[in-house]
């Protein structure tokens, strides 16, 4: 048997047969509904359902469509002069990218309409053009 065909076969011994982005995107889910529950369920909620007026929730949100703009709330926070409730977000500085593509790749599959799995490229270039 050649290299390749052993490494898919190890690949392959699981529950099914997943390629290496199928795998990555798992990944991501896991990693980022860690970095959800640690920095952002405390206000959102566990299930994204939000605190009556307090919080918004993130389940279904049609905010989630444009992830360019999460990923500056997230990173830059929302101030209270822009914020629609009138409370602010705080910041979340100490976010890596790889660590808020993770978190929007979550926030996508499990509260969004878009499913789109984002890369921490994504994430720098989204950055760079923040508005506010
Ligand atoms: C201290 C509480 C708090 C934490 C922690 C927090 N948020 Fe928020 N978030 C808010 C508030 C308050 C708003 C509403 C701001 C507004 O009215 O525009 C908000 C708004 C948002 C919005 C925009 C929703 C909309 O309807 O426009 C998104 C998306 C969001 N948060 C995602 C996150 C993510 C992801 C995290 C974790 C990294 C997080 N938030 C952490 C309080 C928080």
């Amino acid at each position: 048997m050649n290299k390749l065909l052993l490494v898919i076969s190890i690949a392959c011994m699981g529950v099914s047969c997943t390629s290496a982005d199928e795998l990555e995107y798992e990944q991501y889910l896991v990693n980022g509904e860690a970095i959800y529950k640690a920095e952002c369920a405390n206000c959102h909620g566990q299930k994204g359902e939000g605190l009556r007026n307090l919080y918004p929730a993130l389940k279904g949100n049609g905010a989630l469509e444009n992830s360019d703009k999460v990923i500056c709330s997230i990173k830059n926070g929302i101030s209270a002069d822009k914020a629609k409730s009138s409370q602010a977000m705080p910041p979340n500085a100490k976010l890596f990218d790889l660590d808020v593509a993770q978190l929007v790749t979550y926030l996508n599959k499990e509260f969004g309409s878009n499913k789109d799995k984002i890369t921490d490229k994504q994430v720098k270039m989204a950055l760079d053009n923040c508005r506010d």
